[in-house]
């Protein structure tokens, strides 16, 4: 299995710190955002990665990260995001490197407290199709900025609503996300959404469709620190005070 870090866009919501670094280079406690993603994954066993990232700050990602072996990382690549069209068209920078691989993909501003590497078991023994890592989460005003899972109750995702109005659950659809190679025929296909960008949550639905999503509840705390500046700070407390990436 191949690991994608997505580090682009334009990080409107951390505005003004992000006119002067990109978002995933802010700290989080010690050091910056994208490193607790790159630990993630190769804490996980996925050493051959490709970081996705874009915009006038993207030469400080090769600065910190340089060939990744100080990281831990077997095989660093990069791409470069021409602009900001959202998570989806981002990760279609990959298909070459992917090569028909399973992939797992995370967000560089999410953080979580425990290994992944149940979760990766777990989509190697699926074996295709795709699987979504999901956070308990009970206040509304949070789920509305995120992707909500509706569940059925007998353990299936029945469709993700992205920023619902009417949240369909008490779960959070983490940026965390395991592909077969068919995500890159369903990404070139996306309609733009009304923030005119390729929606992850678009590429899951279709999963989610074709009967081939599955999902794991994580375990432990997961935050999205690039979602306003409370939650940046929220999870720079967790991580200062509890760390992250734990066995
Ligand atoms: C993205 C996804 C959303 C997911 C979130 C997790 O949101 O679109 O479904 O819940 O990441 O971090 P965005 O950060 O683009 O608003």
């Amino acid at each position: 299995m191949k690991g994608v870090i997505l580090a682009g866009g334009s990080g409107t919501r951390l505005h003004p710190l992000t006119r002067i670094t990109n978002k995933h280079l802010l700290p989080i406690y010690d050091r910056p955002m994208v490193t607790y993603a790159i630990e993630a994954l190769v804490q996980a066993g996925i050493q051959d990665l490709m970081l996705v990232t874009g915009g006038t700050h993207a030469g400080e990602f090769l600065r910190l990260l340089g060939n990744g072996h100080e990281w831990g990382i077997d095989r660093l690549s990069y791409a470069y995001q021409e602009r900001a069209g959202g998570i989806a068209e981002a990760l279609g920078l990959a298909e070459r490197f992917a090569g028909g691989d399973p992939i797992c993909v995370m967000l560089a501003d999410n953080v979580v407290e425990r290994t992944l590497r149940p979760a990766v078991e777990n989509f190697r023994r699926q074996g295709r199709g795709a699987r979504i890592l999901l956070a308990p989460e009970e206040d509304p005003e949070h789920l509305r900025h995120l992707g909500v899972p509706e569940l059925d109750g007998g353990g299936r995702v029945v469709r993700i609503v992205e920023k619902p109005e009417r949240p369909p659950s008490q779960f959070a659809v983490t940026g965390i996300y395991f592909y077969d190679a068919a995500v890159f025929e369903v990404i070139p296909r996306l309609e733009p959404s009304g923030r005119g960008e390729l929606e992850i949550t678009d590429v899951n639905n279709w999963y989610v469709e074709q009967g081939t999503m599955e999902y794991d509840v994580l375990e432990g705390f997961w935050g999205d620190a690039g979602e306003s500046i409370d939650a940046y700070y929220a999870v720079n407390d967790f991580v200062r005070r509890s760390g992250a990436n734990k066995p």
